[in-house]
């Protein structure tokens, strides 16, 4: 079964055909990225207005791959992500496909880009660079960090959801970008602080490091919850005043990531000792982050459990619409495209 996946949630325009969930017939991305950069952040209106331009491109060209004319697309379905996200940007991609869905007679797939960003395992497994040859395992606990969510559930099997925890206040990547601001790192922050803390980390070990200056909220509390707000403020306050030179700088992005790193890893591995997963599934775009691939495998590999860690390419990490077709595939409910709308509140476990 071929399916289209369209994703405009953000500041990605993403469109891809995908086969049977996992084979990639073609994954086409453009990012407002350049442009957000210069404004230190999203600007909601300035991404929709993106979102517009670059649908049509980027959807021909994903099927230009797989039918030599677009407007006779070779696909069976259209999958389409309906939340969450913001809702400018939302509404170019759900509308667009409900067009293709009415004028190409094709079922359409609604899909929640949360769950969707965990398919990245299942497309990594199966993907030409992956050194793992089989498809995670059920259950499977997933840890989903992206730039406005971070949240930790078991997954039973596909569509078979149970919320552990998440943040109280901050998502992940938000603390990234939010405290590379404040050291004066350019947007994205995740990705600046990454590069940032690489420098002064160099080549340090894992179990050895003494990166502690900021607090590690929660960690002693026996929930799967995390918050991150506290971090933004303690960040602000160690900057105060000081005109930061460039080691100074570097040595704060990696206290930042240390401490973001640390309580992510932390309770996951809690998670693994209770519920016992056959799979650990890092998603979302902070799961690109080089520290937190590291501690998280180191974590696992001093672990009893037999649990295997899946950490998915990095081009998955971020926005596309790959995931979206996968997960399109393993959820496979079409409803009427009358009925499909943009939903920017929709939670990991929303019934859509
Ligand atoms: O999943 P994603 O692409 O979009 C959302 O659904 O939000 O995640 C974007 C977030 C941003 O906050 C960005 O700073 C963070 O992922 N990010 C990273 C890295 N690459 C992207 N955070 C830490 N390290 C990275 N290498
Ligand atoms: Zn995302």
């Amino acid at each position: 079964m071929r399916i289209l996946g369209i994703e405009s949630s953000c500041d990605e325009t993403a469109a891809a055909v995908i086969e049977d969930g996992t084979k990639i017939l073609s994954n086409v991305v453009a990012t407002s990225l350049e442009m957000h950069a210069k404004t230190g952040g999203i600007i909601p209106e300035n991404a929709a207005r993106q979102q517009v331009k670059s649908i049509i491109p980027v959807i021909k060209e994903a099927l230009l791959t797989t039918s030599t004319q677009p407007l006779v697309p070779n696909i069976d379905a259209i999958a389409v992500t309906i939340g969450p996200g913001l809702i400018g940007s939302l509404l170019v991609g759900v509308e667009t496909a409900k067009t293709l869905a009415y004028i190409w007679n094709k079922p359409i797939i609604p899909v929640n880009h949360l769950i969707a960003h965990i398919y990245a395992n299942w497309l990594t497994a199966n993907s030409n660079q992956s050194s793992v040859i089989s498809n995670p395992k059920f259950p499977a606990l997933a840890l989903v960090v992206s730039g406005g969510h971070t949240d930790l559930v078991l997954m039973k099997d596909h569509g078979k959801l149970e919320y552990l925890g998440g943040t109280r206040d901050d998502a992940a990547g938000e603390a990234f970008d939010k405290c590379a601001r404040l050291l004066g790192l350019p947007y994205p922050g995740g990705p600046s602080i990454s590069t940032e803390a690489g420098k002064a980390l160099g080549t340090r070990l894992l179990g050895t490091s003494k990166l502690n200056l900021f607090p590690r909220p929660l960690i002693n509390e026996k929930t799967f919850d995390w918050s991150f707000s506290g971090l933004k403020t303690a960040v602000a306050r160690e900057v105060k005043g000081k005109k930061l030179k460039e080691k100074e700088k570097q040595r704060l992005a990696a206290e930042v990531q240390e401490a973001i790193v640390d309580v992510l890893v932390d309770k996951t591995i809690s998670a693994v000792e209770k519920y016992k997963p056959k799979s650990l599934l890092l998603a979302g775009g902070v799961a690109a982050n080089t520290r937190l691939r590291k501690k998280m495998e180191y974590g696992i590999s001093n672990m009893e459990n037999d649990v295997k860690l899946f950490i998915p390419e990095p081009k998955f990490c971020t926005d596309n619409a790959a995931v979206i077709a996968s997960c399109a595939f393993f959820h496979n409910h079409p409803i009427p495209w009358q009925k499909i709308s943009a939903n920017p509140e929709l939670t990991i476990t929303s019934e859509i």
